[in-house]
């Protein structure tokens, strides 16, 4: 009873209410929600600290920069969903946190475009500074084995690499991506590599264009780490996933450099395997796995970063309309 009275007695107020409506669209820094609550850093971070110490979100320190997420587990996570489910759509002051986080988020993709677009035509020598490609690739086709895949999903596919690592191993491929100049790119290589039954097409991860059990391979390669909301990302990936079919995600391991972020906009400094885990089982996914590929000392990487690969079953029984959230 105490516990839930400190959790109470943390929510029950009006600018940690708006908090906890801000963290229902993702995980954020404080100086974001500074800037879409018009407070000062401190009043802000001291809201923040009593809702963190009831266990109503949860901070998640990184390098220089600290994210914080509603909690995922426990009674914490109840208490916040239960209050969120109050709220209302026409309460105006969350109305209008909510379009100016939409703002913060439409800048922060603005940027992030922009860096794609900039960087298009050297990504292959970009990808190659961070990760040794080779051991990746292999160890990719290596988990998929012998299996051949009806169709398959390439989500952020950038200049297109993961159709032509996986071409020989489907019926039918196709990869989305935001960046015109990447599809643009991805669009020569599939017609240099012969690889007519891949194509790629515009579109946004968080809403793909696609049916729900579309596809059997499903693939994101390097690209959560750009993301607002990795875990929404990975929610519409298990939608468009058949049941039976393969989810496999290639991003870091936690590090912590972070130039990345200043320099190649990332995000995220790398995911834990409990992090992934967790998302993954949250969306309906069993039989998770996961790899870690360690730089070796042939390795070219100027960051000498952890590559994982998590891969992950949706049920075969599972063909519920969607992932769960
Ligand atoms: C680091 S690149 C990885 C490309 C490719 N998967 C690879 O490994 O070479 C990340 C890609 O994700 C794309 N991307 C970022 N946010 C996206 C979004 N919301 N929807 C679709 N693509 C997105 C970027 O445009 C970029 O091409």
């Amino acid at each position: 009873m105490e516990q839930l009275v400190t959790a109470l007695r943390a929510i029950g107020e009006p600018t940690r209410l708006r908090v906890l409506s801000l963290l229902a669209h993702g995980e954020l820094t404080v100086s974001e929600m500074v800037s879409v609550l018009g407070q000062s850093q401190p009043r802000v971070s001291r809201h923040i600290k009593l809702l963190a110490s009831a266990g109503i979100i949860e901070r998640l320190p990184e390098g220089t920069w600290v994210f914080y997420r509603l909690a995922d587990h426990g009674r914490g996570q109840k208490i916040a969903q239960g209050i969120i489910s109050l709220f209302e759509d026409t309460d105006r002051v969350m109305a209008r946190d909510l379009d100016r986080l939409e703002a913060v988020k439409h800048d922060r993709k603005n940027a992030a475009n922009a860096y794609f677009a900039e960087v298009a035509n050297d990504w292959a020598h970009i990808r190659s500074l961070h990760l040794s490609e080779g051991s990746v690739e292999k160890a990719l086709r290596k988990i998929t084995g012998d299996r051949h895949f009806k169709s398959m999903l390439d989500i952020g596919t950038g200049t297109g690499r993961m159709l032509e690592v996986f071409g020989d191993k489907v019926d039918r491929a196709t990869g989305i991506d935001l960046s015109h100049e990447m599809l643009n790119l991805a669009r020569l290589n599939l017609t240099r590599a012969g690889l007519n039954h891949c194509s790629v097409r515009h579109s946004d991860l968080y809403n793909l264009p696609f049916e729900d059990h579309k596809f059997d391979f499903v693939c994101i390669h390097q690209v959560l780490h750009y993301l607002d909301e990795p875990k929404a990302a990975l929610s519409e990936a298990v939608r468009v996933t058949a049941p039976g079919g393969l989810l496999t995600i290639v991003d870091f391991a936690p590090h912590q450099i972070e130039f990345l972020r200043e320099k190649h906009a990332h995000r995220r400094l790398g995911f834990t395997d409990t992090e992934m885990e967790n998302w993954l089982h949250q969306c309906g996914l069993e039989k998770i796995s996961h790899q870690a590929l360690r730089p070796t000392l042939e390795d070219k990487s100027d960051t000498h970063l952890t590559v994982k690969i998590w891969t992950g079953a949706r049920p075969t029984n599972d063909t519920a309309k969607g992932a769960n959230p």
